[in-house]
């Protein structure tokens, strides 16, 4: 009889609360403006995705880091905004006008998310040979220059889940700043996988950041450090190139993915190698800088015939260069970012000609396929080409 008589009262003070309730959100739907309040930049919400996702941002180089004369980490602040956050192995895309040319290019940050939260990113340029955008950078950056950056992108990121929570990191020459970034996020406990990187240089005199790793490797029992030396056999260090036995030889036990960074040979190199593994696919991930075309001794010469909201604009190309740098150079300027076919940032319209897609680049959706959309950052052209952009 208790129990009933307690139900009864919970009931009655519901029925009450619910008709006050009721009550007082007609009283606040009626006194509300007619009008629906626009959601300006100061919104709250409006605010936290700008700074996440700006469209770009103007970042002043704050200091500059020599490394035996291969490479440099540049140094960035914000004088204007906070830095957008991101996530280790994302990448910042940076825009350039370099005589009459308009290009944009990407570079991992190598910095920690964390350092981003206290106003400073990291990159570090790597001198390649016919390097045109990275000469440019080593030969005229300088500290208090402000470059042009967009928002961080990037998928080759930990995600717990879609990934096992070992990753083992295969990176080549400059291709080590992502996982230098997963290290430090993992030491400062902002990722809470374990990293066995296998670091691959031509010789020890290549290799980035070296007492750094060793430093985290020692301190950090879920890093492990691996250097792997293809043109050198030295004491300490694997000798050739970073391929299935190598990777079988240190990987953890257990489940592990496999992320990859560096040139495109590197690519090359393992396809071949990791197949032997007999990994799900979901569980390999790349972030490949550069095409894995091979050169043709002869380059042939075509036109593109470019339509750019209405205008018509005629340019030369090769079939050596992607349409995406013959844009590039001709001054005509389309979104891209990440430069592998991945984002679509580029995407675009062959109206006419025929282009070549380097075997495992084309990332196109399959409906972008059946209606001729293409990514020219990594197409080549085959003839003369009528391309529609934007
Ligand atoms: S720039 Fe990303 S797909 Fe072309």
């Amino acid at each position: 009889m208790g129990k009933k008589k307690a139900s009864v009262n919970g009931n009655f003070k519901d029925i009450v609360n619910t008709v006050k309730f009721l009550t007082e959100r007609k009283h606040f739907i009626n006194s509300a403006e007619a009008v629906l309040p626009i959601c300006t930049d100061d919104f709250g919400v409006n605010k936290v995705a700008k700074s996440l996702h700006p469209k770009e941002q103007k970042l002043v180089i704050s200091r500059i880091e020599e490394h035996a004369e291969i490479a440099k980490s540049y140094y960035f602040k914000s004088e204007t905004a906070p830095l957008a956050y991101f996530k280790a192995g994302q990448y910042l895309t940076f825009r350039f006008e370099i005589g009459s040319a308009v290009v944009t290019r990407s570079y991992s940050i190598a910095s920690s998310p964390a350092s981003a939260l206290k106003g400073e990113y990291q990159i570090t340029v790597k001198r390649i040979a016919d390097g045109f955008v990275s000469d440019y950078i080593l030969d005229n950056w300088k500290v208090g220059d402000e470059v042009t950056a967009y928002a961080p992108e990037g998928n080759l990121t930990y995600n717990p889940l879609r990934d096992a929570e070992n990753i083992v990191a295969v990176a080549g020459g400059s291709g080590i700043t992502p996982f230098l970034s997963l290290a430090r996020a993992i030491d400062q406990g902002d990722e809470n996988c374990t990293l066995t990187l296998l670091y691959g240089c031509r010789t020890s005199d290549e290799i980035l950041f070296k007492s750094e790793l060793d430093g985290l490797c020692e301190k950090n029992e879920k890093i492990n450090v691996v250097y792997v030396l293809s043109h050198s056999d030295e004491e300490g260090y694997e000798k050739g190139f970073v391929g299935a036995d190598i990777i079988k030889k240190y990987a953890p036990e257990g489940s592990y993915s496999i992320f990859v960074c560096g040139p495109g040979g590197l690519y090359k190199y393992l396809e071949s190698e990791l197949p032997k593994l007999g990994k799900e696919k979901k569980y390999i991930r790349f972030e490949v800088f550069s095409s894995g075309k091979k050169e043709e001794e002869e380059p042939r010469n075509f036109s593109i015939t470019v339509i750019n909201r209405g205008k018509e604009t005629v340019i030369n190309a090769s079939s050596n260069e992607t349409v995406l740098c013959a844009f590039e150079r001709a001054g005509i300027e389309v979104p891209a970012r990440c430069h592998t076919g991945e984002c679509g940032f580029c995407r675009s319209k062959l109206a006419d000609g025929k282009v070549y897609i380097p075997e495992g680049e084309d990332k196109r959706r399959v409906a972008d396929m059946q209606f001729n959309f293409i990514h020219p950052c990594c197409c080549y052209p085959e003839s003369d080409l009528v391309i529609r952009v934007n």
